[in-house]
């Protein structure tokens, strides 16, 4: 038999196979009706196998607001092959994913990007297994509020470092963007490993971006038909033709986070390792616990990862919406200047004392939430709320936009106005444990068991950027031909597609606000330079390296 022909009768049994597996599967997965007494969660009607998914449009949230207002707190919606149950009240939040968090905790099955491509070791994909649990264990101990403050040195240096780029290094009106970027990946990276990223251009950035994106790009909707189709995985090995790529991609990322923490553990040897994530890590009981090396490097990994273009989006994007709004920036020189004065910059001793500039974080996180569909759990059984039967393998998310965007309690909800939360003066950490649901600030870092353990480093970062940026600057649009400021779009458009929130680079200029601020900036980083910063007990030089 020729070989075309073994292939042909090879693809007539494939094709059989797969329709079969499909069919079978897409029968069980819809036959669950309500138990008496209960109905299922509403939404809008869609086609068969592939749902509402082509009603999304490019732009997920609008419609799914829009059906969050015909429909009410709870909406389901199919998206690929899953449904999605939508919570759209604080109440719904707290109800589901607080209290009944020990069966709604988990994350949708993921055959390609989670099980091959991450090798099951991804923090962030992984469902609610017991080694999640354990794990979740030591992060949520080496990431408390006062573990993160101990790496307010670094994001103080690090923020004098983007202050003085701003101002020497934004000719162009569009450089800024990437110095905000290296920012919050040298937090990140010096939090987790002790590394800082002193240029974008650099080879720590080029790996860990270029990982990024491989990742995403492989998680992106439709990029391996078996995370649309999780019951494809189901196929014989052999069949399989996505596995052998997903493995190469496997591969790769684990030989380079094992690269990071191999290099960490070298210098924990040496007794020459610095104070961070990794090196406490290393330190607790995890081998005892039956955690492998490569499995805490993903956790390392998933920590950078999970922690740097998340801020640097919320943070350009309050770049954004302040070019957009000149009243804002007044609010907070006059509160600035009233506390701080003219001759330093913010620091975090300050904080208490400018809580317009702390709501001003609060409400970038709220009228920009982090994803465009939500914070995706998964029921791990049956979950009942109210008389609505949601079952067990349904994707749960909080809808931030139908939250954060509620009319009845927040007027005008398209206007950047940190005062809204000038009656929140906690950090989002102590709001989100309340018995009040209403009581929370808002939903961006998630909820439950799973909710942003990296919120009190991403707050701590956002206070201290905008305090030293609106402290030092006029942020201003760029000005057109015509000698007229340009009107700065905040609407969704000046987002990317896709379902992360990330702002497409925009133009803007930094005018030092007077001669003595430009003074103060360019001397205060030349001091930040020879004198170096602590992490931990530690005193480390500019290139984050323990001084002699
Ligand atoms: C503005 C910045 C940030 C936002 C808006 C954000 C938001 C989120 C959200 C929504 C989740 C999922 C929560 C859920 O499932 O309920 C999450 C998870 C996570 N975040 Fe953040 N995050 C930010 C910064 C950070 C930082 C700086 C770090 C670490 C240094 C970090 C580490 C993580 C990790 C490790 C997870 C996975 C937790 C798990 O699955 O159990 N995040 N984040």
């Amino acid at each position: 038999m020729a070989i075309s022909q073994l292939l042909s009768h090879f693809s007539y049994a494939y094709a059989g196979l797969v329709t079969g597996v499909l069919i079978i599967a897409y029968l069980k997965y819809r036959a669950r009706w309500a138990p008496a007494g209960l109905r299922r969660v509403p939404g809008p009607r869609g086609l068969p196998l592939v749902g509402n998914t082509l009603q999304l449009g490019p732009r997920p949230q609008k419609q799914l607001t829009k059906w969050a207002s015909e429909y009410g707190e709870v909406m389901q919606v199919q998206i690929g092959w899953e449904n999605w149950v939508f919570l759209n009240t604080p109440q719904a939040v707290k109800e589901i994913l607080d209290k009944q968090s020990a069966i709604t905790s988990g994350r949708a099955p993921m055959p390609v990007g989670n099980d091959l491509i991450s090798g099951g070791y991804r923090f962030l994909l992984m469902t609610y297994t017991p080694t999640w649990r354990k794990l979740r264990t030591i992060v949520h101990k080496l990431l408390t509020p006062s573990v993160s403050n101990t790496f307010m040195p670094s994001q103080l240096f690090e923020a004098k470092n983007l202050v003085f780029d701003l101002m020497t290094d934004n000719a162009n009106e569009e450089d800024f963007y990437m110095h905000v970027r290296r920012y919050t990946t040298s937090v990140v990276l010096t939090s987790t490993y002790g590394r800082r990223v002193q240029k974008w251009q650099s080879e720590d950035v080029e790996e860990i971006y270029g990982l990024m994106k491989e990742f995403s790009d492989s998680t992106a909707p439709g990029a391996f038909i078996a995370d649309m189709i999780p019951p494809l995985a189901k196929i014989p090995t052999f069949l399989q033709w996505w596995r052998e790529r997903a493995l190469r991609y496997q591969y790769r990322q684990t030989k380079i986070w094992m690269k990071y923490w191999s290099n960490l553990m070298l210098q924990i040897d040496q007794k020459q390792a610095p104070e961070c994530f990794v090196k406490h890590f290393a330190e607790t009981d995890y081998k005892a616990q039956g955690i492998s090396e490569v499995q805490a490097a993903f956790v390392a990994g998933t920590m950078i990862e999970a922690g740097s273009e998340t801020t640097s989006s919320s943070l350009n994007s309050a770049i954004l919406y302040l070019a957009a709004n000149p009243a804002v920036q007044a609010r907070a020189h006059v509160e600035l200047d009233e506390v701080v004065g003219l001759s330093a910059s913010p620091t975090f001793e300050h904080e208490t004392r400018l809580p317009y500039i702390r709501a001003m974080v609060k409400e970038i996180l709220r009228i920009r939430p982090v994803t465009n569909i939500g914070t995706p759990h998964y029921a791990t059984a049956d979950v009942t709320y109210k008389d609505f039967f949601i079952p067990k393998g349904t994707v749960i998310s909080i809808h931030q936009y139908a939250i954060h965007y509620d009319t009845s309690r927040y007027e005008n909800p398209e206007s950047f106005r940190p005062e809204r939360y000038l009656n929140h003066p906690l950090k989002a950490g102590a709001y989100s444990g309340q018995s009040d649901p209403y009581a929370r600030d808002h939903f961006d870092f998630g909820a439950g068991r799973r909710i942003c353990p990296g919120m009190h480093l991403a707050e701590n970062s956002l206070f201290i950027t905008l305090a030293k940026i609106l402290w030092a600057f006029h942020i201003k649009p760029p000005i057109q031909a015509d000698g007229k400021l340009q009107t700065m779009d905040t609407s969704d458009d000046a987002y990317e597609l896709g379902a992360n929130t990330l702002p497409k680079s925009f133009k803007v200029r930094f005018i030092p606000r007077d001669i003595t601020r430009e003074q103060v900036t360019r001397q205060e980083w030349s001091d930040a330079q020879k004198d170096g910063f602590f992490l931990g007990q530690v005193k480390v030089n500019v290139d984050g390296v323990a001084s002699a």
